[in-house]
């Protein structure tokens, strides 16, 4: 099925700058889609444009202009259900439990705690090793573990689209082999996901579909295979493209 999960079309941002900043535009005519069932790696260096584009996909930050439609439609309320979100600084109520957390974002979700609630919490505790600690605080959790409990959060409603802000960052070794294992699982349901990072090492073992942003403009989409056999790393890419720029002026 080559349906579009997520289409994004001629996206600009500009913040506007204060009485001595500048305006800073920084998204420039970003087009993109994302097919049913298919991984996304979004790639770029620090300050690319990747958690703006993704903040945009929700309306958390304003774009000046362009399309985005999930779904086939614009957002609305029944399309949020179907997506799973993990923001790059997720804020967590420390006062809750882990479990009181889940419950929350469900209740947000569904309107209420319908019965499955019970089996899908305990299913999305496993997955990210949580279940000793889902009686506990947030704020008695470590980084990696509001981390982890942050995917959980993401995952919980089994979702059909999954979009996450660096999901690695901040976990160790075992952490991030445990991330990628929930990601191949989460595949293995049919989703479609598309997540953040500034490693491509991180991409290759999971995507089949790569954006890659730089300095707010879209340098290349497309398979990753082809990707690394014409550019072999970001870096070069971005190397290529400045290249051709400079040719251009
Ligand atoms: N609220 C804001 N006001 C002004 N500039 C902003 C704002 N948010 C982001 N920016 C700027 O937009 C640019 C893109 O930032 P963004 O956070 O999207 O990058 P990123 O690719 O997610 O980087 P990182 O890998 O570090 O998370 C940066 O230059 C940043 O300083
Ligand atoms: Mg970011």
């Amino acid at each position: 099925m080559n349906e579009f999960v997520l289409k994004v079309n001629q996206v600009n941002k500009t913040f506007v700058g204060g009485l001595f900043e500048k305006d800073r535009h920084v998204l420039k005519n970003i087009s993109f889609s994302l097919l049913t069932g298919q991984t996304t790696g979004f790639v770029g260096s620090n300050g690319a444009g990747k958690t703006t584009t993704i903040k945009c996909l929700f309306d958390f930050i304003h774009p000046d202009n362009g399309d985005i439609h999930f779904f086939g439609k614009s957002l609305d309320n029944q399309s949020k259900t179907r997506i799973g979100y993990l923001p790059e600084r997720p804020y967590l109520y420390e006062f809750l439990t882990g479990e009181e957390f889940l419950k929350l974002h469900w209740n947000l979700c569904f309107g209420s705690t319908t019965p499955d609630f019970i089996e899908r919490s305990q299913e999305a505790f496993r997955k990210v090793d949580l279940v000793e600690a889902k009686g506990r605080r947030l704020r008695t959790y470590s980084k990696g573990m509001l981390q982890r409990v942050g995917i959980a959060q993401a995952i919980l409603t089994r979702p059909d689209l999954l979009i996450l802000d660096e999901p690695m960052s901040g976990l160790d070794p075992d952490g991030r082999a445990m991330v990628k294992d929930i990601l191949k699982e989460e595949q293995k349901r049919g989703v479609t996901l598309f997540f953040s990072s500034h490693l491509l090492q991180d991409m290759e073992e999971l995507c089949s579909q790569l954006v890659v942003i730089n300095k707010g403009q879209i340098i290349y989409e497309g398979n990753l295979p082809s990707f690394m056999s014409e550019y072999q790393s970001f870096e070069k890419a971005f190397q290529v493209l400045k290249n051709k720029e400079n040719s251009r002026e």
